[in-house]
């Protein structure tokens, strides 16, 4: 049994039907959507990693868009300075800028794309295509983190929107609770990519959102320096790394025409990826006893393991 055959078995594994209208799929111990698990099984067989690609990863709704936004930018800057009043990023949202590796049909179209390849995932460390995760023939992944109880009210707003809300607030919760969650649990998800970006820091960047907006500039030299285009003297000086931030700023890519109304080509409304920001949303919809709740199922996972909970 591979992650190729899942097809095969998709029928006998574990369901929940609860979280949204499309029917999750327990495998290797996280709750995926049938369609991923499709992806997970086309990836395997047909993609074919560069060691020049970049791959970023993320659980839903911890700064995948806002990680796309900024990596795109300064991967492309020598073709697209940040300054162009023409930038992709200001006529597409950064989602069909960078695709994800799962959605299936887009395979094909990934390999006509020129290097370095900059691509994302939702997908679990070890349910990545093999390839990938080999030290010979794998690529660079970046996986941003997010405290989990903001992510689960920020999923919660999303499917709102996306008026894919079967459950009350506290319904969602629980369920988050128990990992029953698109790629859920976070917790687990975010552990194994922590441990990989032990194991092999020059393959595996490991970011947090809490960091991120904190030092946005130093964390963008850290990932441009890992993504191996790191930023010249001169680029410094030139407010190349100021103008990447601005470029990629919350207010700004919310505020764009192109991201206030419609769908990405996935489908997903686009004004959904950009809400609040910051940090301690959790506050104003979790009780402290729902906090406490949550932390200590992540503390479980992850202490001891070095990982910055
Ligand atoms: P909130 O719902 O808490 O506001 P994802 O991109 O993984 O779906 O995550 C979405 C979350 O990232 C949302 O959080 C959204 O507001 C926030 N976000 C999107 N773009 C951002 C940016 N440029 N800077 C900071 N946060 C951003």
């Amino acid at each position: 049994m591979t992650l190729a055959n899942i097809p095969e078995i998709m029928e006998s594994l574990p369901v929940e039907t609860r979280f949204t209208e499309f029917p999750l799929r327990q495998y290797g111990g996280f709750w995926l959507l049938e369609v991923m698990l499709n992806g997970v099984a086309a990836a395997e067989t047909s993609f074919q990693p560069r060691p020049s690609d970049i791959l970023l990863s993320s659980f839903p709704k911890c700064g995948t868009t806002w990680l796309k936004a900024l990596a795109f930018a300064t991967l492309n800057r020598s073709t697209y300075p940040p300054s162009d009043e023409h930038h992709p990023l200001l006529e597409h949202n950064p989602h069909d800028l960078v695709g994800f590796l799962e959605i299936y049909p887009k395979l094909e179209l990934y390999e006509s794309l020129p290097s370095p390849r900059l691509l994302s995932t939702h997908l679990p460390y070890s349910m990545l295509p093999h390839r990938i995760r080999e030290q010979e023939t794998g690529c660079r992944l970046v996986y941003i983190y997010r405290d989990p109880k903001d992510a689960m009210v920020s999923m919660w707003h999303q499917n709102k929107k996306e008026k894919k809300n079967r459950l009350t607030f506290e319904e969602m919760f629980d369920m988050f609770c128990e990992g029953r969650c698109v790629v859920g649990p976070q917790w687990c998800h975010a552990g194994e990519y922590w441990d990989e970006s032990q194991a092999r820091p020059e393959k595996v960047l490991f970011l947090m959102y809490e960091d991120l907006l904190r030092d946005t500039v130093g964390n963008l030299r850290t990932l441009a320096e890992f993504m191996g285009c790191g930023f010249s003297r001169q680029e410094e000086d030139d407010g190349i790394v100021q103008q990447i931030v601005e470029l990629c700023s919350l207010n700004n890519l919310k505020n764009l025409n192109v991201n206030k109304s419609g769908t990405t080509l996935l489908g997903i409304s686009k004004d959904g990826f950009f809400r609040k920001g910051g940090t301690g949303d959790w506050s104003n919809h979790m009780s402290p006893e729902m906090a406490a709740r949550l932390d200590k199922i992540v503390k479980e996972r992850l202490e001891g393991s070095g990982h910055p909970i």
